[in-house]
């Protein structure tokens, strides 16, 4: 058991802000279905975050665009009956926030009354400040998103890293400040220069978590499929792979096969 799932019994937005004051890491993965996530939460992970990455992990979609709200919620809802310590942060899916601040309201409330899911994400910075603000009256947290935002992706035109010209760092610093501003309780900073990374994570009192952000930030988040290897053609330097799962199970799919094929599997313990 980790010290911070002794520490703490159940992981809060305030529990976040606390952990980076005290200087410890916060540990983020994703789940999308009620089976990863009680592995996930049993491991003392603090922040499970059911993300959009799910329309490419799940459903084969090229990009985060295609999901839908129904769809997120049906993954949340999953997530959520697997849990018990673990903080859960859902993705509002591209399309259901960015229009107006009234649409980006329900769409909110709708995820976290159906999904039971503790906090939602959006991505971006001061063009979503009106609905991350309508957001946060109605009394739900949110987490921020900047750097690489791959619900932008058509908008960039690669994943390349984001900011490392001084213009896009500059709007990086000046949206980060205005998220915590506004109230958001932690921000995701994805694939940017790890100096930057490291400055914003110094100037904010809310906690920095990062994808390709470096280590100099308040914690971490990989995707799950990812980081246990289940994927496999995608390669990122910031992707640490500490299983190689899509080998593993390749090779027990073979063996099972081979074994009903050749009569070996039930055998006779294995039947009634
Ligand atoms: O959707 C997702 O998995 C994410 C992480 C990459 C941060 O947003």
């Amino acid at each position: 058991m980790s010290t911070a799932k002794k520490r703490y019994k159940r992981v809060t937005t305030q529990t976040l802000v606390e952990m980076k004051n005290n200087g410890e890491k916060i540990s983020m993965l994703t789940a999308y279905d009620y089976t990863m996530a009680k592995i996930v939460d049993n491991a003392g992970i603090d922040v499970i975050l059911v993300g959009d990455s799910a329309s490419n992990v799940m459903a084969g979609h090229e990009t985060t665009l295609p999901i839908t709200l129904d769809q997120m919620i049906y993954h949340a809802s999953s997530v959520v009956r697997g849990i018990e310590r673990s903080l859960v942060v859902v993705d509002l899916p591209f399309g259901t926030y960015q229009g107006n601040s009234r649409s980006a309201l329900d769409s909110a409330i709708k995820i976290m009354k159906e999904s039971g899911a503790h906090a939602v994400k959006l991505e971006g910075g001061k063009e979503i400040g009106e609905s991350i603000t309508r957001i946060l009256t109605a009394g739900i947290p949110v987490m921020g998103h900047l750097g690489l935002t791959p619900q932008s992706i058509y908008k960039f035109g690669t994943y390349t890293v984001r900011a490392k010209e001084e213009e896009e760092a500059k709007k990086l610093k000046e949206d980060a400040h205005l998220l915590q501003e506004l109230g958001c309780f932690a921000i995701v900073l994805e694939k940017v220069p790890a100096k930057l990374a490291s400055e914003v994570a110094n100037s904010l009192s809310i906690p920095i978590i990062g994808i390709g952000a470096g280590g100099g930030v308040d914690g971490q988040v990989l995707v799950t499929h990812d980081m246990v290897g289940m994927t496999h053609e995608f390669s990122p330097r910031f992707l640490r792979r500490y299983l190689d799962l899509y080998h593993e199970m390749t090779d027990a799919f073979m063996q099972y096969s081979q074994d009903v094929k050749s009569g070996d599997f039930p055998n006779q313990k294995e039947q009634y």
